[in-house]
């Protein structure tokens, strides 16, 4: 019989009654967590009324997750560690594509839109913008027949779920690349957005005066059977947050170039992707 005789001693004895899970992989993950959890307290003398505010922030995370909202994935994001899931499990091919983060407004089921379509179907106003790139494989060969889904926020920062102003589904679309794996759509320039502060990730933000604002940016999710899913952001190059974004999602690789054409008045962005080979698995999507 083993009991408890120290602090220490805690871990070796609830690490025991984890050995006989049947699944490995849940096995070694739970006990390393389990593992890093008591390190955490013994290191930091974790303190009761310190514990009860953590367990406070998981139960609030939770509560503030509803129909439109995704308090958990947003907590996940501002901790970093969406980010980091998301590049380790995406190698910097050459050619420069590189994921980042979900983030929380990703919906399954955009409308199918043709070559050109405009996603902005709500009379919001703000500077049209022109958006085109194509999609290759590892080895520089354009793929026909991929599907774009794009989604961004309104000219004020708004996603159309959060925006009683926006018809359902706006400023969202999927388009498929032509034979030479191109894609084009047009809408309008997003701005850049707070992360939701009304919940426990705003008070942490505030706590720990960090701001909540998201550099602008337009979301892709690109896809095809027999490549791994890509999903990415490519931010607005001339967006002052690009250095500072709470999620932490840019990198050198998704600063895209947002020009604005001296003549029409149209911003112009041309990014262009690379998919690896590999199974096509689509995320549970954060909201509906
Ligand atoms: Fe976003």
């Amino acid at each position: 019989m083993t009991l408890i005789t120290s602090p220490e001693s805690i871990l070796d004895i609830t690490t025991a009654a984890m050995q006989s899970t049947e699944n490995e992989r849940l096995k070694t993950l739970i006990i390393s967590l389990t593992t890093h959890l008591h390190q955490f307290v013994l290191e930091n003398q974790l303190t009761e009324l310190e514990f009860e505010k953590a367990l406070q922030f998981i139960v609030g995370i939770g509560q503030a997750t509803g129909k439109n909202t995704n308090e958990v994935v947003l907590a996940a994001d501002i901790l970093g560690v969406s980010s980091l899931v998301s590049t380790i499990n995406n190698l910097d091919l050459d050619g420069g594509s590189y994921a980042a983060l979900l983030g929380p407004f990703w919906r399954k089921n955009a409308p199918l839109c043709a070559w050109g379509e405009n996603i902005s179907r709500s009379n919001l106003g703000g500077q049209p913008i022109e958006v085109r790139g194509c999609i290759y494989d590892e080895f520089k060969k354009p793929i026909a027949g991929a599907i774009v889904d794009v989604w961004h926020s309104s000219p004020v920062g708004f996603y159309e779920n959060q925006d009683d102003q926006q018809v359902d589904m706006n400023l969202r679309g999927r388009f498929e690349t032509n034979e030479r794996g191109e894609f084009f759509f047009t809408s309008i320039r997003p701005a850049g957005y707070p992360v939701p502060t009304n919940g426990p990730c705003g008070e942490l933000l505030r706590a720990q005066k960090r701001h909540p604002n998201r550099p602008a940016h337009i979301h892709f999710m690109i896809s095809k059977p027999g490549y791994k899913v890509l999903i990415t952001q490519v931010f607005d190059s001339t967006d002052t947050n690009l250095d500072s974004d709470p999620v932490f999602g840019v990198s050198k690789q998704l600063v895209g170039e947002y020009r604005t054409d001296a003549v029409s008045g149209v911003c112009q962005l041309n990014h262009s992707f690379v998919l690896q080979a590999g199974e096509m698995v689509f995320p549970a999507p954060p909201i509906p």
